[in-house]
């Protein structure tokens, strides 16, 4: 049974998809033990705890400094165990002590189709502004390896989607989830858990 831990910063669509695909069979061998938000007020703490799912909020608001928090986010992930760790709209940057700990062992879904429009600075709305400021008339989303740099791990798992005439950038973001994301990230899952995938990087 695949360990599965995961962390999140926002809504929580991501995290929901996940819970719905291990409630519904679509992911096997695998339990998620706990949620870890560094944003108290993150809905997606709420749909742990109405799943029954250990939920926990780690915010850097209540650390003295940065290696205190990333201390206390190494202790949060650790008590669990996890033999996977699932980033789903985390917004913090984990430490290198932590890729070190679990390397290939970590997980991020990311909505476009890499290398294009990602790295510093490309989450959430910003990455659907800058594929539709381009003009690209396909966008998408991605599962990859988490590394030390950002949104650089080898690739898991893509599905390309439309941009259509007069999408807005929410318009967007929200196809984008509910066409690739919602999909990609519990079937990558359950690949892991059923053993269909092997990091390549050793
Ligand atoms: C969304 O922008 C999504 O595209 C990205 O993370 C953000 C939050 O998603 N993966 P969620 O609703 O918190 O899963």
């Amino acid at each position: 049974m695949l360990k599965v831990l995961v962390c999140v910063s926002g809504g929580g669509t991501n995290l929901q998809a996940i819970i719905d695909a291990v409630a519904d069979g679509k992911i096997t061998n695998a339990q998620i033990v706990r949620v870890i938000s560094n944003n108290r007020n993150a809905y997606a703490l709420e749909r742990a705890k109405g799943a029954g799912i250990d939920a926990v909020c780690v915010s850097p608001k209540d650390y003295d400094d940065r290696e205190k928090f990333n201390m206390a986010l190494l202790q949060a992930i650790n008590e669990k165990e996890p033999d996977l760790i699932v980033l789903a709209g985390f917004l913090v940057v984990l430490p290198e002590q932590i890729i070190h700990e679990y390397r290939n062992r970590i997980i991020n879904i990311h909505p476009s189709l890499i290398p294009s429009f990602c790295g510093k600075g490309f989450y959430g709305l910003k990455v659907h502004e800058e594929a539709l400021k381009k003009g690209v008339k396909v966008t998408g989303a991605t599962v990859h390896f988490v590394d030390e740099g950002t949104d650089t791990g080898q690739i898991i798992l893509q599905k390309a989607v439309y941009v259509e005439e007069g999408d807005t950038p929410e318009v967007l973001q929200k196809r984008v989830m509910e066409q690739a994301e919602w999909e990609l990230l519990p079937k990558a899952i359950d690949m892991i858990a059923n053993n269909k995938i092997t990091s390549v990087i050793n």
